[in-house]
């Protein structure tokens, strides 16, 4: 995995840094650069599109399908946007796939619900010419997978690390500092990815006692959530307050991989009665900018959703144009079989510091952080 060097840019609130690192991002745009392979000859305009997306775990699933039905018409083309259903995900999603393929889909966008299931459908989707993107979760262990585009996961896992640190250091300069990890679900290739951009900058600290994970679970196999599901996350952080901060140990910050789960974590937290500790986050869902505004969640992700749709629809365009798709990253992305060529846009860590310039051209999100 690449190691991201630039550790200034997750300081908290360093806008200007930010902005700079977003910039540096886009000029490193090089699509001489890209290993594809894939026979990229163009197709008329009105072809159809598939998108297949997972089920609706985070706020930005539901707007990534609206935008991309609407999106995928305006330039031109058909669009067939499905979700995985709420329990039989990986099946529907499966189904989904092969039907898109059948009905002469050019191009299939995917964010998958297992990264590890798709083999089959992906090679049908290849068999009958059509090219396929990953979109927000990489596609495992299959040489069928064309393009990758999303955030770069590993820089939000760093962000959200150092967001931890910064948000206890506000609080208590010198530590030490009780934390507990969670992770996302063991199926989503992203979870993993997350974790370790933030044990990349947590580890030191751990190390050197200055931060103590309570309960010793730092092994992402105990911290993970099955199914990204709040439920798993608010029942995980109630053993723990019960098995490891009972009496009156301090809790002191909790890593969480994205907003939803950070919700349920608090929950948890406030039904034990203890002090909110820092709490951090991602996706910049509505009840969790609501929270940071309050005081209660720490930080989220900026991810805007509107940009990786507009991307993707970009990459849609110049295959239908028979030119290659731009991508800016031939190197992090190793699926097991290939490494696949990828387009990383750059995430924006949010606290209640910044929010109301992080969200400033975002009509849903502007107005909470007034
Ligand atoms: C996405 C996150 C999201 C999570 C759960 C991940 O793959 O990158 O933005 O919070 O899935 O839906």
């Amino acid at each position: 995995m690449r190691r991201l060097t630039t550790r200034a840019v997750a300081t908290v609130g360093a806008a200007a840094l930010l902005t700079l690192g977003a910039t540096a991002c886009s000029s490193e745009r090089d699509s001489s650069s890209s290993t594809d392979k894939s026979s990229a000859s163009g197709f008329a305009k009105d072809s159809l599109v598939g998108v297949a997306l997972p089920a609706k775990t985070s706020e930005n699933w539901v707007l990534a399908g609206n935008l991309f039905t609407k999106g995928l018409k305006d330039a031109g083309f058909k669009a067939d946007v499905q979700y995985a259903g709420a329990s039989t995900t990986v099946a529907d999603q499966q189904a989904q796939i092969s039907s898109m393929v059948t009905k002469g889909a050019k191009v299939i966008v995917i964010g998958a619900t297992d990264a590890s299931q798709l083999a089959t459908q992906v090679q049908q989707a290849k068999d009958a010419g059509a090219v396929v993107i990953a979109y927000d979760r990489l596609i495992t262990n299959t040489k069928n997978v064309d393009y990758y585009i999303a955030y770069d996961n590993f820089k939000v896992g760093q962000l959200q690390g150092q967001a931890l640190i910064d948000g206890m250091k506000a609080k208590n300069p010198k530590g030490p500092w009780n934390i507990e990890l969670f992770s996302g679900s063991p199926d989503d290739n992203n979870s993993k990815v997350f974790f370790n951009g933030a044990m990349d900058v947590l580890k030191p600290y751990i190390d050197k006692k200055q931060v103590v994970v309570g309960s010793g679970q730092t092994d992402i196999k105990q911290t993970a959530t099955q199914g990204w599901k709040a439920e798993n996350a608010q029942s995980r952080m109630d053993s723990l307050l019960n098995s490891t901060y009972s009496g009156k140990k301090k809790l002191d910050g909790v890593l969480s991989p994205n907003d939803t789960l950070a919700r349920a974590i608090l929950t948890s937290v406030k039904g034990a009665g203890k002090a909110i500790p820092v709490v951090t986050g991602q996706d910049s869902e509505v009840e969790s900018v609501k929270s940071i505004m309050k005081g209660e969640q720490y930080s989220t992700i900026n991810k805007d959703t509107r940009n990786l749709v507009k991307e993707t629809i970009g990459m849609v365009t110049a295959l239908q144009k028979g030119a290659k798709p731009t991508v800016n990253d031939t190197k992090s992305y190793n699926n097991g079989v290939k490494v696949v060529p990828a387009y990383l846009l750059a995430p924006v860590i949010v606290t209640k510091a910044n929010a109301a310039e992080a969200y400033a051209n975002d009509p849903n999100l502007a107005p909470l952080t007034k």
